[in-house]
């Protein structure tokens, strides 16, 4: 059986930033939806130039597209033992058929972790977030900036900031999820695997919560 990991949480809670110091402890690919849609966005493919406006508009790319993405990534041999999956599901309909894609699979989400951070606090993070462009570590200007301002520690690109982080649009992404991904924290309660994270707190804090709150082995 294998075991997926499913992060929840509103748009800058941290998702991104706690999957990618969680991933290599647990040994699991990380995958994020965003970011291969803005691969596909940068690469100009048909997937990426059909999300380009619902991404900029601060919408949801419609259910059947994101469901055939992800459906044909978690095929792929990195899988086999189970992901952590970061902005898939989002809707009730992505989440039915996850469920529906680890029966076939033989797999099963074992944890969600839901980062609750504040409204207020998340403006502030997105508007001031830069992204590395190739590795898609991020950074933030005030609460982690890289070492040298404006390029990624990493691996020396310079950084840019995402064109759906602008202040009106991160409006639009907050709404969006409250609408339609929130009721997902019922989804996941009901089955008995949330886990509430304090995503308010510091990054490495919210590293510690969270991988105390997983189910050991
Ligand atoms: P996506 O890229 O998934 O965006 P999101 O869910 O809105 O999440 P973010 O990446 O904005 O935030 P995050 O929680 O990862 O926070 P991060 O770690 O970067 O999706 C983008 C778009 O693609 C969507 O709007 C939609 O159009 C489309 N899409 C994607 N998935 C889809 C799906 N399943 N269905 C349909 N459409 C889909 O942190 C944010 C900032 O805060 C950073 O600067 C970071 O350094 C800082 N920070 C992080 N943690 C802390 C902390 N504890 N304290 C202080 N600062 C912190």
């Amino acid at each position: 059986m294998s075991r997926f990991i499913v992060l929840l949480g509103p748009p800058g809670a941290g998702k991104g930033t706690q999957a990618k110091l969680v991933s290599g402890k647990l040994n699991m690919p990380h995958i994020s939806s965003g970011d291969i849609f803005r691969e596909n966005q940068k690469n100009k493919t048909e997937l990426g130039n059909l999300a380009e406006g619902y991404i900029s508009r601060g919408e949801l790319v419609p259910d059947d597209v994101t469901i055939a993405m992800i459906k044909e990534r978690l095929s792929r041999p990195d899988c086999v033992q189970g992901a952590l999956l970061d902005g898939f599901p989002r809707t009730d309909a992505q989440a039915e058929a996850l469920d529906e894609m680890l029966n076939d699979l033989d797999g099963q989400v074992i944890a969600v972790p839901y980062i609750k951070v504040a409204e207020e606090i998340l403006i502030e993070r997105l508007t001031g977030r830069w992204t590395c462009p190739t590795c898609s570590r991020v950074y933030h200007e005030k609460f982690n900036p890289p070492q040298n301002a404006g390029i990624c520690d990493y691996d020396t690109t310079e950084l840019y900031q995402r064109n759906d982080d602008k202040a009106e649009t991160v409006t639009r992404r907050i709404r969006v999820y409250l609408e339609q991904t929130q009721p997902l924290i019922d989804y996941y309660q009901n089955k008995g695997i949330l886990l509430e994270i304090d995503g308010a707190q510091g990054i490495d804090m919210v590293s510690a919560d969270l991988m105390s709150a997983l189910p050991q082995e």
